[in-house]
């Protein structure tokens, strides 16, 4: 159960000094298994502010779960091994004993995990789970804690909530069990909330009402959230800044607004042409993009989207791409030929003569379907 944790100390004391409510810094996580190291999360850093929602988007195994798992402590096991920084309202998650992470689950940062039937007893009923969460926390007596209860179920929108608390979670919709977990998340009013793939498995128009949910509590409680999602739909309307990773990595991270209106890199490019082409207006989920996500035992030299990327040159397999300013808008990409520069032109022409397989979808006009997104991200904007 011992997961071995190492604490960058420069990063750290530099952090405490900055007014962010959450920073991080160099973040790895790796898992030691039987064919090698798989590095997980790979040198992430990232600022959040209080009241703020960071968007984290990225195909599946791209390290988005481990990270939110890495800054709240709850990979465990002993083939665990996290470096690097995770500064909480000054002080060092990183660093701190597991009694005071378990002070602080629930209480400052709580999470809305990807499956609600992971998190909840199957064996015990609801009501127990919300009122035993909130009498641990706030050292609240039965009855505060079965009226605090109450109210939580209904400001998640639960109907008849009094009877709700008396079912299990296998009587209730994927919808009502997320909702559940919600309120749990919500019971002790975190100052940050990670939601992990919130509405996995439920349909559209449950999807829109769980968000909704979330953005509307997020907003009245003056609350961060970190939304992981697949689904750039999602975070274009309901995030100020998104990150997007690939094989551990950030590879593009910008306001909201700006990476729809000027997007650099040619993985978020692949994300959002990923997206059909159709009427359909939000919450679709992305396609699988040519080729597969690299092995994080033994990630390829140099860019780790270089077997992929329709752009790729020889410079991309010999040396990695920092992450870096592009603008002075807080705009960063890691790639040596940003799409809609002449270089990447260049480069493109050169792979399409070639035949590089994966030029083609380019070539065939698949467009890039930023128009809704841009609306979308403006919207949040206004909202601002
Ligand atoms: N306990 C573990 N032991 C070994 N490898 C692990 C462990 N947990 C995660 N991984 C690996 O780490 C990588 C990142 O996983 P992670 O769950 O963070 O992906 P993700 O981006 O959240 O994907 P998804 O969108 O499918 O949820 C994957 O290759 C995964 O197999
Ligand atoms: S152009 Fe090169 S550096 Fe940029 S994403 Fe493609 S392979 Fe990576
Ligand atoms: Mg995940």
């Amino acid at each position: 159960m011992n997961a071995s944790v190492t604490v960058n100390s420069a990063e750290a004391s530099a952090n405490t000094n900055g007014a962010s409510l959450l920073q991080v810094s160099d973040l790895h996580t790796s898992f030691s298994v039987q064919a090698g190291e798989v590095k997980a999360v790979r040198g992430v850093s990232f600022s959040l502010d209080q009241g703020k929602t960071l968007g984290v988007v990225g195909e599946s195994g791209s390290g988005k779960t481990v990270l939110a798992r890495s800054i709240m402590r709850l990979n465990l096991g002993d083939n665990v091994n996290t470096s690097g920084s995770a500064v909480f309202e000054g002080k060092e998650l990183l660093a701190s004993t597991m009694s005071e992470m378990q002070t602080l689950w629930g209480n400052e940062v709580a999470m809305v995990f990807q499956d609600p039937m992971t998190s909840l007893n199957p064996l015990v009923k609801v009501g127990r789970q919300v009122t035993e969460h909130v009498r641990h926390h706030l050292g609240a007596s039965k009855a505060e804690a079965k009226a605090l209860a109450i109210d939580l179920l209904k400001e998640v929108r639960i109907p008849e909530p009094e009877s709700r608390l008396n079912a299990y979670p296998h009587e209730l919709s994927g919808g009502m069990r997320q909702r559940i977990c919600i309120a749990i998340a919500l019971a002790c009013e975190p100052t940050l909330l990670f939601a992990d793939e919130p509405t996995t498995a439920l349909d559209v128009t449950v999807q829109h009402q769980i968000l909704n949910l979330l953005n509307r509590e997020q907003q009245e409680r003056h609350m961060a959230m970190i939304l992981i999602t697949h689904d750039l739909g999602v975070v274009a309307g309901r995030t100020d800044e998104i990150m997007v990773m690939y094989a551990g990595n950030v590879v593009e991270q910008a306001p909201t607004a700006a990476l729809f209106a000027d997007m650099q890199h040619p993985y978020t490019e692949a994300l959002l042409r990923s997206i059909p082409r159709t009427t359909q207006r939000s919450h679709t989920r992305l396609a699988a993009i040519a080729g597969r996500p690299p092995d994080l035992i033994d990630p390829p030299s140099g860019c780790a989207f270089s077997p992929r990327c329709p752009y790729v040159q020889p410079k991309c397999r010999e040396e990695t791409p920092p992450l870096q300013a592009t603008d002075n808008s807080g705009h960063k990409s890691a790639c040596w030929f940003p799409v809609g520069t002449p270089e990447n032109k260049e480069a493109f022409e050169k792979n399409l003569a070639a035949r590089l397989p994966q030029t083609m979808s380019v070539a065939e006009g698949a467009m890039v379907n930023t128009e809704m997104l841009q609306e979308k991200a403006a919207t949040q904007e206004e909202r601002n």
